[in-house]
């Protein structure tokens, strides 16, 4: 059965027929995660959704032992490959048919620095996906204000996974926002409690959605079908 496995943070891992995608792996040093990155299951590609390294986190180490492909914009994926990573780069607008998935990168409003670049020359524009996966679309917002860019997404989308700890990204009355300007069926919260700083109460994001959609608070390790239907 397809599904979707939450590793803290924004870290989850989607799982469809054939093959296993990880996104944002920040496991080492997260003290949120449920997993080490050594235990991890076979994993076919690492998503990036940019260079912060609460988000590139493990993802060089992941992709080099099980030989899996590092998806990133253009720069980050520059900065990968520059670390011995096999990597398909993309950007902002495009989309591509995958094995794994059919994945598009859209934009996400944050920072572009990558961490572990002394040079500074791989700074990169933030991404956030809409993956397909199995009939399934699944909208990962990476970290981002809200933005009207989101209206884009409506009635495109199955499940979406929004960060909701505010201070680097939205917070909950952002992203309640951005939950209605997207309709998706499920949504997911993450980017919170992990530090101080996004120290937030997950109860005040299901109040704040209200009946727009089903919110899915999941814990680390915590799994979630993707057959909620497709649009
Ligand atoms: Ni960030
Ligand atoms: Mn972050």
């Amino acid at each position: 059965m397809s599904q979707i496995t939450f590793h803290g943070h924004a870290g989850f891992e989607i799982e469809g027929p054939q093959h296993r995608i990880i996104i944002d792996p920040f496991l080492t040093g997260n003290p949120l995660a449920d997993v080490e990155p050594g235990s991890l299951s076979e994993i076919d590609a690492v998503l990036l959704t940019h260079g912060h390294g609460d988000h590139l986190g493990d993802g060089i180490e992941i992709a080099k032992s099980h030989d899996a492909v590092v998806v990133a914009p253009f720069e980050l994926a520059g900065f990968c490959e520059s670390k011995g990573c096999k990597v398909h780069p993309m950007h902002i607008g495009g989309q591509y048919d995958f094995p794994f998935a059919r994945v598009k990168m859209v934009v996400a409003f944050h920072g572009g620095g990558v961490a572990g670049d002394e040079s500074g020359q791989y700074s990169t524009f933030p991404c956030g996906y809409v993956l397909t996966v199995d009939g399934t679309s699944i909208y990962h917002a990476g970290d981002t204000a809200l933005m009207l860019e989101m209206q884009l997404l409506k009635g495109k989308v199955d499940m979406m996974l929004v960060p909701i700890g505010d201070n680097f990204t939205m917070g909950i009355d952002d992203a309640a926002r951005a939950v209605e300007f997207v309709e998706p069926k499920v949504v997911i919260p993450m980017h919170w409690n992990t530090f101080d700083l996004i120290t937030v109460d997950s109860d005040d994001f299901v109040k704040a959605v209200g009946s727009t959609a089903v919110v899915q608070v999941l814990k680390p390790g915590d799994s979630y079908p993707l057959s909620v239907g497709s649009h």
